[in-house]
């Protein structure tokens, strides 16, 4: 018998029993740590890199080895952590010595929000049950500007599911909008359900479907959603099995530049590639569901959290896309807006020089595979003092997604304006 299927065989059973375990946070730390020159920066990266029992909100550092980044650290590994950044001189705030207790935040206030499947609020977040139950009765309720696109199914049999949002049989251009890509980034789907209901339910905006289609994917990646739900608040990638850990970022598996800077071959890590381009089977029938429509596609918005940012390509090189100005200029533009609606300062620029490197991306794949010029992120905010991360509570929700529907709008505008 060959030993490594000998040791799989009792890894797997262990794996399962942590897996279906309530992940608690209770005395786990959350530092905010700011990185102030290269020394600091790699240190950090070295921290990350050993998978110790030290969660990452986000990489450690940007490609520039500087900037911001919070950590969640278990209680025993706080100790040894704290000393790792007093001697090393880091600037860090400690934000909660209790993230579970952050967590509750997110719950619901009050039963009193439950309604029936065929409407949504934004009191709370919802399961992918009911968001798929909501996108079936809008479905069924608007049949005149409304097409339910059933997309392809996750590893776990989950039904993906999208909206086209289309007023009639003429061809217009379209608009491409993805959210819960990343299990743990709560908000995005959230903002990516209030875009629907805003198009779909409230007559006043008829003009913004008058002569654009809209095709939005609420939940990209419900198999990590729902496990974030259940049993790991942090958890950021899908749920295929590995051989030793579960799961990829799905946002790393797309077959551009796949595997290259700012992605790992580790499977446990949680920027892991996958085993091999569109290994995933999300971003496999979100592949396709692009390649069918890219002629039509003009402009795609994925939603991500958190930061504060409009991003572009590239993601997996600094070099800047060819065509630049008109990224930026649009970018500045859907910033102001945001701006205006929210009070917060969003930057702009591409990927790899704003944040990090991030090979295998879906906006590089959508520019240079799939043809469409005009490819953004928006990095959500967490909270008005940007210091909650993931944990935006939802009390939160209602005013951030209302406000950021303006950049939308804005987004909206461009593409009417140029393609009409
Ligand atoms: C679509 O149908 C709904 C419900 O019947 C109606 O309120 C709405 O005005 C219609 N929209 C368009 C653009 O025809
Ligand atoms: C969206 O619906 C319109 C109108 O029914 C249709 O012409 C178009 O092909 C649909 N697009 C997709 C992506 O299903
Ligand atoms: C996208 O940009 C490339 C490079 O600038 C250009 O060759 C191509 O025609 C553009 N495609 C569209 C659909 O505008
Ligand atoms: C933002 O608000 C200012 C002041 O009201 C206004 O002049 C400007 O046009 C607005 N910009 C955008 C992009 O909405
Ligand atoms: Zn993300």
């Amino acid at each position: 018998m060959n030993m490594s299927w000998l040791i799989s065989l009792l890894i797997y059973p262990l794996i399962l029993i942590t897996n279906t375990e309530k992940v608690s946070y209770k005395g786990y730390n959350m530092y905010v740590i700011s990185t102030e020159n290269e020394e600091q920066g790699r240190k950090l990266l070295a921290v990350q890199n050993q998978n110790l029992k030290i969660h990452f909100l986000k990489q450690a550092v940007n490609s520039k080895l500087q900037g911001l980044t919070s950590v969640v650290v278990s209680p025993q590994s706080n100790a040894a952590f704290n000393a790792f950044l007093r001697k090393n001189n880091y600037d860090f705030q400690i934000i909660t010595k209790d993230f579970e207790s952050l967590l509750k935040s997110e719950q619901p206030r009050s039963k009193r929000f439950a309604v029936s499947p065929n409407s949504i609020n934004f009191e709370e977040y919802h399961r992918h049950a009911k968001i798929n139950s909501y996108l079936r009765s809008l479905a069924e309720t608007y049949p005149n500007i409304t097409n339910l696109l059933s997309i392809g199914t996750t590893t776990e049999g989950r039904e993906l599911l999208g909206l086209n949002i289309s007023y009639n049989d003429k061809v217009k251009p379209m608009i491409l909008i993805d959210a819960g890509i990343h299990a743990r980034e709560w908000i995005a789907p959230a903002l990516a359900l209030y875009i629907i209901q805003q198009l779909v339910e409230n007559s006043n905006n008829a003009k913004l479907i008058k002569n654009v289609d809209w095709i939005v994917i609420p939940l990209l990646n419900p198999d990590g959603y729902e496990y974030t739900h259940t049993t790991n608040r942090l958890w950021r990638k899908t749920r295929s099995r590995g051989k030793y850990c579960f799961g990829a970022d799905p946002n790393r598996n797309f077959n551009f530049h796949w595997g290259e800077r700012g992605s790992s071959d580790d499977e446990c890590s949680d920027i892991y590639r996958g085993s091999k381009p569109f290994s995933e089977p999300e971003i496999k029938a979100f592949r396709d569901l692009i390649l069918r429509y890219a002629a039509n596609i003009k402009l795609s918005i994925s939603l991500h959290s958190f930061g504060q940012l409009i991003l572009h390509p590239w993601t997996y090189t600094t070099n800047l896309p060819a065509n630049i100005k008109e990224l930026n200029r649009l970018g500045i533009h859907v910033a102001e807006t945001l701006k205006n609606a929210t009070k917060a300062n969003y930057g702009v620029g591409p990927v790899s020089q704003v944040l990090y490197y991030a090979a295998g991306s879906n906006i590089d794949w959508i520019m240079a595979v799939a043809g469409i010029n005009l490819t953004y992120v928006i990095e959500l905010p967490p909270q008005h003092d940007n210091t909650m991360q993931f944990i935006l509570p939802s009390r939160f929700i209602k005013d951030l997604v209302s406000k950021s529907f303006e950049g939308i709008k804005t987004f909206h505008e461009y593409i009417e304006n140029v393609y009409v």
